[in-house]
């Protein structure tokens, strides 16, 4: 596959069959995603494989947690809710979402299961918790550096036929999440990624989501006569 065409044609996929996915085809994907340019070569990363078991375990103690009504604990500061611009194409992509779900705006259940499905990073059978040094917790380029290579993973994953979403939703009760994969205390989890094969019948994996236009992206100064 062009890699255009991988970049063009990726999307978040967030419902998956039960097939499960090799450790080697993963060590493939991690191989590719390894190769992300780092600030000064520092490759501040590390990735936490998980399936079966464990992952269970994370989906449980995360799920038990959030219905419990435990506040969300992550390793990075939380950012505050999103506003104007940023709010707007968050509230577009969730209508996006819903409106292919065929979720009504006021149907709090399906909406509720739509979150709590969420919080089991989407029943995927591998999830991928990314994480960095926590020396460079301070350094706002290791978390860069860190989302160049956690893209790098989509990209090299959608290449195979596996679908992706990266989401902060599984990893929402960090805790649970560092008991159960044993993740030691110098490491500071960013995010994680649910992958799988992607489910060709569910409708969400064929949702589009938008870009403004690259004038509205990008200035280009100095290109005139
Ligand atoms: C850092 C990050 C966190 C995300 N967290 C979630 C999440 O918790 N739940 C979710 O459904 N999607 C999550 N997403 C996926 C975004 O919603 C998605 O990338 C965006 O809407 C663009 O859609 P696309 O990936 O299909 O192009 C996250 C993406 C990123 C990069």
């Amino acid at each position: 596959m062009e890699l255009d065409q991988a970049i063009q044609e990726r999307r978040s996929i967030r419902g998956f069959t039960d097939e499960p996915v090799s450790r080697e085809l993963l060590e493939e994907v991690i191989a590719l995603a390894n190769r992300a340019p780092s600030s000064m070569n520092t490759q501040p990363w590390h990735l936490h494989v998980l399936t079966g078991e464990p992952l269970e375990r994370v989906r449980r103690g995360n799920t038990e947690r959030m219905l419990g009504g435990v506040t969300p604990t992550r390793d990075i500061e939380d950012y505050a809710a999103y506003e104007g611009e940023h709010r707007a194409r968050q509230i577009e992509i969730a209508v996006q979402l819903f409106e292919a779900m065929g979720i009504e705006r006021n149907d709090k259940e399906r909406r509720q299961d739509w979150v709590m499905r969420g919080f089991r990073q989407f029943d995927a059978p591998v999830s991928i918790v990314v994480c960095f040094d926590r020396s460079l917790l301070s350094n706002t380029i290791a978390h860069f550096d860190t989302g160049a290579m956690t893209y790098g993973l989509v990209l090299a994953a959608w290449n195979r036929g596996l679908g992706a979403v990266i989401n902060g939703q599984g990893i929402m009760q960090s805790p649970v999440v560092r008991e159960v994969a044993q993740i030691p205390e110098d490491q500071v989890i960013l995010t994680c990624v649910a992958l799988g094969w992607p489910d060709e019948d569910f409708v969400a994996n064929s949702v589009v989501s938008r870009r403004r236009p690259v004038e509205n992206a990008a200035r280009f100064l100095g290109f005139e006569g």
